[in-house]
């Protein structure tokens, strides 16, 4: 009898990366695959730590150095990328070479081509991960023919507003490509250079990604079989809902707190792992939810105010103020805080992972993009699924609190979107049903891995 196939299953060393592929394992297990999931040794240690001893047996956790000091910040991802080219290569090699012959497949995230180049000189067949929105790879794809047609030049940058990749895909503002979404230079080009590698380096494969095909039909009938959606993956959606992976330990009694409220009723807000705000706007923040006078979860992730600590950052009073109506924690069960019924909207900050959270749940969005991808993602939930508003800064930068006010009550009175955001919920739960468009792709997917 041959044995089980075995994939070492390898993210890019963020919350937002490793959490979707940890779901992909999960996935693998259900379907007979052996996994070594493997993580950098700072994050493994986050991990094991946040699940408090509770995580999978079944899956078998592995780590390796990133090369970054214990004190040194993870999230500046221009220096953490730079690091992890670095310093992995060798430990990953390492790893394969002690293990030989055990992995079948190399599963990782295409922001690390390096990684691939490794798994492939070993002999080991590789899968690659889009950790974005499958629109995203589309356009990374076409990277060369906006230089060609004028949209950019060279460096990216945008020489016409508009630009769309085929009739029936949605136009994307040049603005909202996503590496003229960051603030310094450095960073943009650098984005901008790992966007077009990736195009080029996966230009041949078949590319796995968390969406399903109703939500970016004109993508995928663009770009079939290359582009392949298997998601949502959810943790609510499987069996056991057990959610693994996460950085921080998650304050589990909120669930409690909204098992105490009206259905639809509580505004969550929470901006991912990565996104600071600045001490003027999380008091206009805190005002703007305050002054709502409707119950609100808010994910106050530790570092998340900006030159400030934390505790320092609230309104004066504001929490005795708020007490029994606003609910801050430091980290949220967030896929299972937007399966609540009583939850009426989401606040985000519009990463690729809470967009799919926030559609497959059915939950409206009130959009506030910092960086990166999140901007092309709010462009998608305002415009083309229209099920949400976006916030807009004033000349300051700020977003007012009587904006926030007065967006939550809009979004709140708008049926046409409240039906539209079911309606996707309805499609994101069909898909991954047996028959569904992505329950079939994931299994023809597995399949073709047990075959060759
Ligand atoms: C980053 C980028 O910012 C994002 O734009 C990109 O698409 C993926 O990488 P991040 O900012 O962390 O991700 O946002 P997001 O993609 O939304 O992922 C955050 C994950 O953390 C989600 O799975 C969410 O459920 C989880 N989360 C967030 C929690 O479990 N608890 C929380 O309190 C907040």
């Amino acid at each position: 009898m041959s044995s089980s196939p075995h994939a070492l299953v390898f993210p890019y060393p963020a919350q937002g990366h490793v959490i979707p592929l940890m779901e992909l394992s999960f996935r693998l297990l259900d379907r007979g695959f052996k996994v070594t999931f493997l993580n950098t040794d700072y994050n493994h240690e986050r991990v094991v730590s946040a699940m408090k001893g509770k995580g999978s047996n079944q899956i078998r956790m592995a780590s390796i150095p990133d090369g970054l000091g214990p004190e040194e910040t993870r999230s500046d991802l221009g220096r953490l990328t730079e690091s992890i080219a670095a310093v992995m290569p060798k430990p990953l090699e390492n790893l394969i070479m002690e293990e030989k012959n055990k992995f079948t497949r190399f599963i990782a995230d295409t922001n690390m081509p390096w990684a691939f180049a490794i798994a492939k000189k070993m002999a080991i067949r590789t899968v690659a991960f889009f950790p974005s929105a499958a629109g995203l790879l589309a356009l990374f794809f076409n990277i060369t023919k906006l230089i060609e047609n004028g949209i950019i030049d060279e460096n990216g940058l945008l020489k016409e507003e508009t630009c769309q990749l085929s009739l029936g895909v949605n136009p994307v503002s040049s603005l909202h490509l996503p590496w003229n979404c960051f603030h310094d230079e450095l960073a943009r080009k650098a984005v901008f250079q790992t966007c077009f590698k990736t195009a080029e380096e996966f230009a041949e494969e078949i590319v796995i990604c968390n969406s399903f095909e109703e939500l970016e039909k004109p993508i995928f009938e663009l770009y079939s079989p290359r582009i392949k959606p298997i998601g949502p993956l959810l943790a609510t959606l499987r069996s056991d809902a057990a959610s693994i992976g996460s950085f921080w330990s998650q304050e589990r009694a909120c669930i409690t707190w909204l098992d105490n409220q009206l259905p639809k009723s509580v505004i969550y807000v929470a901006f991912g792992s990565f996104t600071v705000i600045n001490h003027k706007q999380f008091h206009e923040l805190a005002l703007g939810l305050e002054l709502t006078g409707r119950p609100f979860l808010w994910v106050v992730r530790p570092g998340f105010t900006e030159g400030t600590v934390d505790e320092d950052a609230y309104p004066l009073n504001f929490k005795e103020r708020v007490l029994g109506r606003g609910h801050m924690v430091s980290w949220a069960p967030q896929q299972h805080v937007l399966q609540h019924p009583s939850i009426a909207c989401f606040i985000s900050h519009c990463g690729w992972n809470s967009t799919i959270e926030g559609v497959t749940n059915g939950v409206p969005f009130l959009s506030w993009p910092y960086f990166g991808d999140q901007f092309f993602d709010q462009d998608y939930i305002c415009d083309v699924w229209k099920i949400g508003l976006g916030l807009v800064p004033d000349e300051n930068g700020v977003i007012r609190r009587e904006q926030i006010i007065a967006k939550v009550e809009e979004l709140l009175g708008d049926e046409d979107i409240k039906s539209r955001s079911l309606a996707l919920k309805g499609m994101a739960h069909k898909s991954v049903k047996e028959g569904g468009s992505s329950f079939e792709n994931l299994n023809s997917f597995v399949d073709a891995m047990r075959g060759d």
